[in-house]
């Protein structure tokens, strides 16, 4: 096809893929195309608009390494990756909400016995936390397996001081007992910045923007026959639980993290019952 212009051109490209094989990679492909050029379409794009958005991308990928991931943060302020959890995490009535991930979860956390003090020096004041893990019907799930990771009191994950090395702190992984229960110690998290010294923090501060998420602790939670669930408890009265720059609140997710004992002395407890929704069937191979 010749003489492209601004009319003509998306369907131009569309018509490229009329030799993709795989279809749902064709159907992801068209509408990519369709909603780019809509997009440029729209806000009438400039040619030095074009040149900044290339190299925002690339300072983007610039930034990733093993450890920073700054193109996830990007889908995470963007609410992309909010967005996605919400369409394919959304399990029946009374089951426990997803949010998102995060880029601070390791596969070799330490294995902890229920009742562990997983702190390890992490800064901060105590924090119990008694976890139940029940189904639908509010039956024990026995030997779940309970990932926990969070932030220290200055609101930094173990990965993020280099000072550590490969130490672990403030993170574990636990199976339930009997009763579908693990305990553990640990530190109160705070509040914290996502990390801002890259392109993702331009960008927040070009578009007013803070970078703060409220104070919370991630769980990742495994048992055969059950979804896997991937969430956070958020700590009541944050000043950040409505405006999380990732997008992850939800009500059902905030807890009380309430203190007892005077001031120095003060330990705060946590106290939550996970309901795991059944795994969705698998997709039998025939109706595709
Ligand atoms: C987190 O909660 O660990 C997190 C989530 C999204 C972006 C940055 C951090
Ligand atoms: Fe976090």
């Amino acid at each position: 096809m010749r003489n492209i212009d601004e009319h003509n051109i998306t369907d131009a490209v569309i018509a490229r893929l009329c030799d993709s094989q795989d279809t749902r990679h064709k159907e992801v492909m068209t509408s990519l195309i369709r909603h780019l050029h809509g997009f440029v379409r729209d806000v009438r794009l400039t040619e030095r608009e074009w040149e900044q958005s290339i190299r925002f991308l690339t300072a983007t990928g610039q930034k990733c390494d093993d450890k920073r991931q700054e193109f996830i943060l990007l889908s995470d302020v963007l609410g992309v990756s909010m967005l996605t959890v919400a369409m394919n995490q959304s399990w029946p009535e009374g089951a426990t909400e997803a949010t998102v991930f995060g880029p601070f979860h390791v596969e070799d956390a330490p294995r902890c016995d229920s009742g562990a003090d997983i702190a390890h020096g992490a800064p901060g004041k105590p924090l119990d936390v008694d976890i139940e893990v029940v189904d639908l019907q509010g039956q024990p799930v026995v030997g779940a397996e309970v990932d926990t990771w969070q932030a220290d009191e200055d609101g930094l994950y173990d990965v993020q001081r280099p000072e550590l090395g490969e130490t672990r702190r403030a993170r574990g992984v636990f199976l339930t007992d009997a009763e579908g229960k693990v305990r553990f110690s640990s530190v109160l998290p705070t509040s914290y910045p996502v990390p801002t010294d890259g392109p993702v923090g331009e960008l927040l501060l070009a578009t007013g923007r803070h970078p703060w998420r409220p104070s919370h602790i991630h769980f990742r939670i495994r048992a055969p026959g059950f979804a896997t669930l991937i969430t956070h408890l958020f700590q009541e009265g944050d000043s950040y639980l409505d405006s999380d720059v990732v997008f992850g609140v939800r009500s059902s997710l905030i807890a009380n993290f309430g203190h007892h004992g005077e001031d120095n002395q003060a330990r705060h407890t946590l106290r939550h019952r996970f309901v795991l929704a059944h795994a969705p069937a698998p997709r039998s191979s025939t109706s595709e």
